[in-house]
């Protein structure tokens, strides 16, 4: 297993692994359609909890079967992926027979295929506090084996900073999304801590944008379902039925909490990463909470 660990390389001025720009003309050349909703974080920012979310609104009902029978990340692939062992991202989504499709992307805005502007899609976008993010992708790295070796923590921490990781700069996609919501108006931007802090509340704000309106009993059903723990346990959406992933090393849903990141950074680690992060982020205008 250990061989399928890519190398980082730079791709257009973004840190990226080849299983996410092999099939590069593909992507680009992806036929979107007016309908279909792209789901769109900087890994590790809640892009599995949202699209569980979207699923069970839009089909939570109507198929029941699907939530018990096909894991999540077949009924929202993964634009970009390109592994040899599984179907392409854009093959499983050529093929999807639901519609509205719910199609996931971990690209930087510049990256999006042209025709889900031409389309005029809607996208949601799921930020999350840098510091939990970066360790959240720390224990994805080790376990997940078609991602980079992440080396150890305080290494990691440093490549992270400088936007050495898969998709690139941390900062730069989180910027690069919101400045494209200024101007787009079929863009949702979501924070993770706020899901966290009130995940009803977040999914009103995500049912108004997307013109849906559950019943009270249909909104409580997700709301429960959508909760960590029972996350962690369902089958079809803790991504316990792929290989690559090596739980025994961490599992894929770990923690699911704001402010994780206090029992990794030392004291020293975190005067360094508030620095830089002042110096990254001075021109933006977004707000992270790192504890709520
Ligand atoms: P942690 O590693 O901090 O636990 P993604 O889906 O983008 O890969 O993000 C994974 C992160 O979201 C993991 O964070 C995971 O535990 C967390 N997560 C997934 N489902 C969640 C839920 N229902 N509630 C809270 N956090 C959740």
């Amino acid at each position: 297993m250990d061989s399928l660990r890519p190398e980082l390389f730079d791709f257009k001025g973004v840190s990226m692994s080849r299983y996410f720009t092999d099939n590069w003309e593909n992507i680009q050349n992806f036929q979107a359609r007016p309908d279909d909703i792209l789901i769109a974080t900087y890994p590790k920012a809640g892009t599995t909890w949202v699209s569980y979310i979207l699923d069970l609104l839009y089909f939570g009902q109507i198929s029941p079967e699907r939530q018990t029978s096909i894991p999540i990340y077949q009924r929202v692939p993964f634009l970009e992926l390109n592994i040899s062992f599984e179907e392409t991202g854009v093959n499983l989504a050529d093929r999807l027979p639901t519609s509205p499709r719910l199609i996931k992307t971990h690209f930087p805005i510049q990256f999006v295929p042209k025709s889900f502007w031409e389309q005029n899609c809607r996208m949601v976008y799921v930020a999350r506090n840098a510091k939990d993010n970066v360790v959240s992708y720390f224990h994805f790295d080790r376990m997940n084996k078609v991602q980079p070796e992440p080396g150890d923590w305080n290494s990691y921490l440093h490549r992270f900073m400088e936007g050495k990781v898969v998709f690139g700069s941390w900062h730069d996609h989180v910027n690069g999304w919101w400045k494209k919501k200024q101007s787009y108006s079929k863009l949702h931007y979501m924070f993770y801590e706020d899901m966290i802090e009130d995940t009803g509340r977040e999914i009103d704000k995500l049912c108004s944008f997307l013109g849906l309106s559950p019943s009270v009993e249909e909104k409580k059903r997700i709301t429960d379902g959508v909760q960590f723990d029972n996350m962690k346990k369902n089958d079809m959406a803790n991504y316990s039925t792929l290989t690559i992933m090596d739980f025994k090393v961490s599992p894929f849903m770990r923690k699911g909490k704001v402010g994780d990141w206090k029992n990794h950074f030392t004291a020293a680690q975190n005067e360094e990463f508030d620095e830089d992060y002042e110096k990254k982020m001075k021109d933006s205008t977004l707000q992270f909470r790192t504890e709520i």
